[in-house]
């Protein structure tokens, strides 16, 4: 889940945008941009391009339920979601907005899935034929996937981000193809990722440590993050936070061993670029030894 996008590092996307797209468009509460947001692009440029369908059929919505009360703009857009800064009434938000599953290369899904059983046969195949029936059903799977453990994470005490619809499955089941969470920094400064950041060799430490207690936290709880560097690592005010969920598996995978030592060796070499050389087999061992520590201070969420 880690794609780079070229313009991740580049400028304000200049091409001449003057945001009428989004100010022609009677009732959308899309705020003009004021602010600089730097290396950013303007979500009116997004928006202005016809592959952006699902997108704004998906912010409409979710002003229209109330969701969401406004979207800023765009953060990043990465290989199978596109990440936005948005306000709701509970303060500012990361809107994940999944791209359209026809477009997607299903090439290194099969590990994830699994040892996940699918009891409707009708579902099943479906989801195997890859018709678009069974890809909406893919899609609505992932997205409700990354849900279901944003949730049990985050009430279990995890540095997640907070999910900000649910915890009923029916009430963030009409976020799909989107994902609601609090987010990480302020508005005028999300939180980096970790690959982002430069760091004090204390500093890195000390995200060294979080990281590997993030990864021993999953695992206490019977899960392999799948995906775990620091691309999936935010770092705000000296804390760790875990991201990006969806391909999180547990023991029932018969590769989870596998993938466990693989998120082990990311992370080990992520962290290589931060001055530490620790090594896969060495960050596993001590993973294990912590999965058998304490655990976090779980969550209380008031109905
Ligand atoms: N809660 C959050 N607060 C702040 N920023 C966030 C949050 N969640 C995600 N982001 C930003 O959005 C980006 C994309 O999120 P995520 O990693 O979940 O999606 P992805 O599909 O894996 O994208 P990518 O392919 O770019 O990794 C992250 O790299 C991060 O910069
Ligand atoms: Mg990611």
């Amino acid at each position: 889940m880690s794609a780079h996008t070229d313009w991740d590092d580049a400028g304000w996307n200049d091409s001449g945008s003057d945001h009428s797209d989004w100010d022609a468009d009677p009732g959308q509460k899309l705020r003009r941009k004021t602010r600089k947001p730097q290396g950013r692009r303007k979500l009116a440029d997004l928006t202005g391009e016809e592959t952006d369908d699902i997108a704004d059929d998906t912010i409409r919505r979710l002003l229209d339920l109330g969701h969401l009360t406004e979207v800023v703009c765009e953060l990043k857009s990465g290989k199978e979601a596109t990440a936005y800064l948005a306000e709701t009434v509970r303060g500012p938000a990361l809107l994940k907005i999944y791209r359209d599953f026809a477009a997607r290369s299903f090439k290194n899904d099969a590990i994830y899935r699994e040892g996940q059983v699918v009891l409707d046969q009708r579902a099943r195949r479906a989801m195997e034929s890859r018709s678009r029936k069974g890809l909406e059903m893919l899609q609505f799977d992932w997205v409700m996937a990354e849900y279901a453990h944003l949730w049990q994470l985050w009430q279990a005490g995890l540095s997640v981000p907070e999910p900000l619809v649910g915890p009923h499955v029916k009430t963030y089941a009409e976020t799909v193809p989107a994902v609601l969470m609090r987010l990480i920094g302020t508005a005028e400064s999300p939180a980096p990722r970790l690959s982002d950041v430069r760091l004090t060799p204390e500093e890195a430490r000390r995200a060294w440590q979080q990281s590997v207690q993030g990864m021993a936290d999953l695992l206490r709880l019977g899960y392999a993050h799948g995906d775990y560097s620091t691309y999936n690592l935010l770092w705000w005010e000296n804390t760790v936070t875990i991201i990006d969920f969806p391909q999180l598996t547990t023991r029932a995978n018969p590769n989870f061993k596998e993938l466990l030592r693989r998120d082990a060796q990311s992370l080990a070499t992520s962290f290589r670029k931060h001055g530490l050389q620790e090594t896969a087999e060495g960050t596993l061992r001590e993973v294990q030894r912590r999965a058998l520590g304490p655990a976090p201070e779980p969550r209380v969420v008031l109905p």
